[in-house]
């Protein structure tokens, strides 16, 4: 059911991606636009420092595609984007994504998850209301499982009834933009779907993240930094496994319902970045530091770091047919593949910028 063929008497849909220059959200145009090549896809970013165009240049210049820069708080863009575009699909990735930064600075985090998404409700319930609250219309809100907050050794994996209980500044930004999108359903019956995903991972991905991270600092021969006992545990979904779930909530899921996505894969992080170790001494030919492994370098613990998330998934399985097609093994081998093949676009992201940022991470005064 994953990777089945789309329904050919489908009607073409126009979409507006936020954050379609990110992480997810350019695996999601990519996996959109090859699917789904007649449907107008606009892409709405901000271009902030997790935010590259160069990940979408080869849509550029088809007809179906256009690439918008701008805010998600910006009313008045969105306003006229949802009119002049037709559009009757959003699907919301748009956010400020990292928690190590929401420590160091959490006001963007409010802002943009907050106050950005109930700007894009809002100007939604307007438009949808405009065309006669068009049944077929829908908005995505992709959210995440650390809404959840932290589990311990045994407690069951997160269902959709688990209670929030978010721990950084960056988990309770999304927690309150989560219930912004149920009350928009509850209240005003707009079309919201939200989705709770685990950790995701594989091409485009940040190289602050854990997995380029490391990745990276592999191949430049520098430390890899494990934040405490590296024993946290975190529940890992190939990018474009996410990507079809998202697929399959707009076209099949219950508007004002939620869904948990999840890749069943739990790994602890100092296991995980032993894996990575081993699969680049075996594919990477000049390693500065070999065995890499001899990188590895515990570092202080992040501040009120969730030990363990894992999500249960069994909702989007039965209700939807949903369920993911790649194992963390290939993931993690396609995913260092990938960066030992696209040093051209992970290089230009080590701005002094990123520089800056690492120091008061990893090295703080
Ligand atoms: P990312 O940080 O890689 O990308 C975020 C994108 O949003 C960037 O392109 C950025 O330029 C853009 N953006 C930021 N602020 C903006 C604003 N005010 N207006 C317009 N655009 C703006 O993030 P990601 O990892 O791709 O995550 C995408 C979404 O998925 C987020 O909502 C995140 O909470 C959620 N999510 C992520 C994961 C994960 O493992 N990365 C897992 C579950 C859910
Ligand atoms: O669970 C979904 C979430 O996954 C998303 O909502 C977030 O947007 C996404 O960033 C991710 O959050 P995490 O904090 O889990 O991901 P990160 O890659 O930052 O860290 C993964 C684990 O690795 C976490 O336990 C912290 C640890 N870590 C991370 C970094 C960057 C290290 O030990 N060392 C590091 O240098």
């Amino acid at each position: 059911m994953t990777h089945s063929q789309p329904d050919s008497s489908r009607a073409p849909r126009r979409i507006v991606i936020t954050g379609g220059a990110g992480f997810i959200g350019s695996n999601f145009v990519h996996h959109w636009c090859e699917r789904y090549p007649s449907d107008r896809v606009v892409v709405l970013d901000a271009l902030t420092y997790a935010g590259n165009r160069a990940t979408l240049a080869t849509l550029e210049g088809r007809d179906t595609f256009r690439f918008v820069e701008g805010d998600i708080c910006d009313r008045a863009l969105i306003d006229r984007l949802l009119a002049e575009e037709s559009i009757d699909t959003v699907a919301h990735f748009a956010a400020e994504s990292h928690v190590d930064r929401s420590i160091i600075g959490p006001g963007a985090f409010v802002q943009t998850n907050v106050v950005g998404t109930f700007t894009l409700l809002e100007a939604f319930r307007q438009h949808w209301l405009s065309h006669n609250q068009n049944e077929d219309y829908r908005f995505l809100h992709v959210s995440t499982d650390e809404v959840y907050g932290s589990l311990g050794p045994d407690d069951p994996a997160f269902s959709e009834t688990t209670p929030y209980s978010p721990n950084s500044p960056y988990s309770a930004s999304k927690a309150g933009s989560d219930h912004l999108a149920r009350a928009y359903y509850h209240t005003y019956n707009v079309p919201t779907l939200i989705t709770n995903c685990s950790n995701n991972y594989g091409p485009y991905h940040f190289p602050e993240k854990l997995i380029p991270l490391m990745c990276i600092n592999i191949l430049l021969g520098k430390p890899l930094p494990v934040y405490g006992d590296g024993q946290n545990i975190r529940d890992w979904l190939y990018v474009r496994d996410h990507c079809s779930a998202l697929d399959t909530v707009i076209h099949k899921g219950q508007p004002g319902e939620t869904y948990n996505v999840g890749g069943n894969n739990e790994v602890k992080n100092l296991d995980l970045v032993q894996m990575l170790c081993d699969t680049m001494d075996e594919l990477a030919p000049d390693l500065p530091v070999r065995p890499s492994k001899d990188l590895i370098t515990f570092v202080k613990d992040r501040a009120g770091h969730d030990r363990r998330y894992a999500i249960d998934a069994t909702k989007i399985k039965t209700e939807l047919g949903w369920t993911p097609a790649t194992t963390v093994e290939a993931g993690l081998r396609q995913t260092v593949e990938w960066y030992l093949a696209h040093e051209d676009w992970w290089k230009p992201l080590l701005s002094q910028e990123y520089q800056d940022y690492y120091k008061k991470v990893y090295a703080p005064a």
